[in-house]
């Protein structure tokens, strides 16, 4: 259960400015619905959940079981959409995964050689058991032509090829239908395939194979993840009041020349969450001269680095912050007779206590410096709350963007870089 609170926002609008935005934002949910504004061709991401598809999930499931039997490390290779929503959910339901097996490693995500070359050296160094390291790999890439993602699958199939007679029955790839370099690799070496819907653009495809098979295989229930979302899309359909507001007082406080949503948690397990929510926000309203840049900051440890900006710098922010309400009371402060360290005030107090006390103190100081926020709770970090978390933005980022008068669902402005670095690269 997702609960919202906008008071701390609407409290910096007049009645009429949120009257206005709340307009827009209810005009911008039904073109959502009516499946009638710019980019409507990829709201696939709506339907693969309004007709569930159990056999995918079944598959997945299935494949994740034999992997997890199997392997001591499994390789997510991706960027972007095809890597920030499987690792935002690992990291938060999962998080301590080097003790765990399989190890999830990832690459695909940058171009550092040295990362590569360490990867490399550390596959071949022997598990726990003296044994060669037991690998799969999975390469996600919807296009089957990003240069990151591309570059490191090459020197790491080269890798799988060397270890691995049948090296194909180790390799994973999940990529569009048709099309693609990575289409033809599957072709000639009959790699086993999972398909990316046309119609979801890699922001919004954490619900398909792209997300769903590295976290089954990090022992996650992807049904509980998968169906919680599919009743999330059945409530927001005919209860968005919550979507709607959310996206109204954005919607105004952007008008008013808000420039930064700071995604603010106390929760480090969170992070990957935020870094998910920056692609989703970021590459969906940053266009046209719109949008917030979507900033992230883990509490209280960026407190100590950014904090003085946040309460007293440049009053050009929002800020988001994503707290989770329940959490086991995994320690709690010990009293000590002597008290040097002067903190026995706290004896007795859980850790999960003193941090929720801290979240409140810095939104209410925060709240008095001049900076409107949002707080997103979610009642428990399992699977159920994340899966709904999952399309509540996904729902969220779409209505927002239609009350900005943008398409959510194209990045024109990423292919420009793209021209610019092959040019010098000399493709
Ligand atoms: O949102 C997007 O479309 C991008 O961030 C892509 O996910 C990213 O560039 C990776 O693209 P691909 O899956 O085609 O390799």
């Amino acid at each position: 259960m997702i609960d919202v609170e906008i008071g701390r926002a609407q409290s910096f609008l007049t009645e009429q400015e949120y009257g206005e935005s709340l307009q827009k934002a209810k005009q911008a949910f039904e073109t959502v619905q009516d499946e009638k504004g710019p980019g409507a061709e990829w709201l696939g991401w709506r339907s693969l959940l309004a007709e569930p598809n159990d056999a995918m999930i079944e598959q997945i499931d299935q494949l994740a079981t034999g992997i997890r039997k199997d392997a001591d490390i499994f390789i997510v290779c991706g960027i972007g959409g095809s890597y920030l929503g499987s690792r935002a959910v690992i990291d938060a339901l999962s998080p301590f995964y080097g003790n765990k097996k399989p190890e999830v490693l990832y690459a695909g995500q940058h171009m550092s050689g040295k990362y590569l070359h360490e990867l490399i050296d550390y596959l071949d160094q022997p598990n726990e058991e003296g044994q060669p390291k037991n690998v799969y790999l999975n390469v996600i890439s919807k296009s089957g032509t990003t240069l990151e993602t591309a570059l490191s699958f090459r020197v790491l199939r080269q890798w799988m090829e060397r270890r691995y007679e049948d090296s194909n029955s180790h390799i994973i790839c999940t990529t569009s239908g048709e099309g693609g370099a990575l289409n033809k690799l599957i072709t000639e070496y009959d790699f086993k395939k999972f398909i990316i819907p046309d119609d979801v653009g890699g922001r919004y495809s954490v619900l398909t194979p792209v997300g769903l098979l590295p976290i089954a295989v990090a022992g996650i229930d992807i049904r509980s993840l998968y169906y919680a979302a599919v009743t999330a899309y059945q409530n927001y359909e005919s209860e968005p009041q919550k979507i709607i507001e959310y996206a109204a007082v954005k919607n105004a406080l952007h008008n008013k020349g808000k420039a930064i949503d700071l995604l603010a948690t106390f929760e480090p397990q969170l992070e990957g969450i935020s870094r998910w929510l920056q692609q989703l926000l970021g590459e969906s309203e940053g266009k046209n001269g719109k949008g917030m840049f979507p900033a992230k900051s883990i509490y209280s440890t960026d407190l100590h680095s950014l904090g003085q900006f946040v309460q007293q710098g440049a009053r050009t922010m929002m800020e988001t912050f994503l707290q989770v309400k329940n959490i086991e009371e995994f320690l709690t402060v010990t009293e000590q007779p002597e008290n040097y360290d002067e903190l026995n005030y706290l004896s007795g107090r859980s850790f999960h206590d003193i941090n929720k006390r801290a979240l409140e103190g810095v939104r209410q100081a925060h709240h008095e410096g001049g900076v409107p926020s949002i707080t997103v709770t979610l009642e428990q970090l399992n699977e159920q709350n994340i899966g709904e978390f999952i399309y509540f933005y996904e729902l969220l980022t779409a209505v927002y963007c239609y009350s900005l008068d943008l398409n959510p669902f194209n990045q024109p402005g990423v292919e420009l870089y793209k021209k610019e670095m092959y040019q010098l690269l000399g493709k």
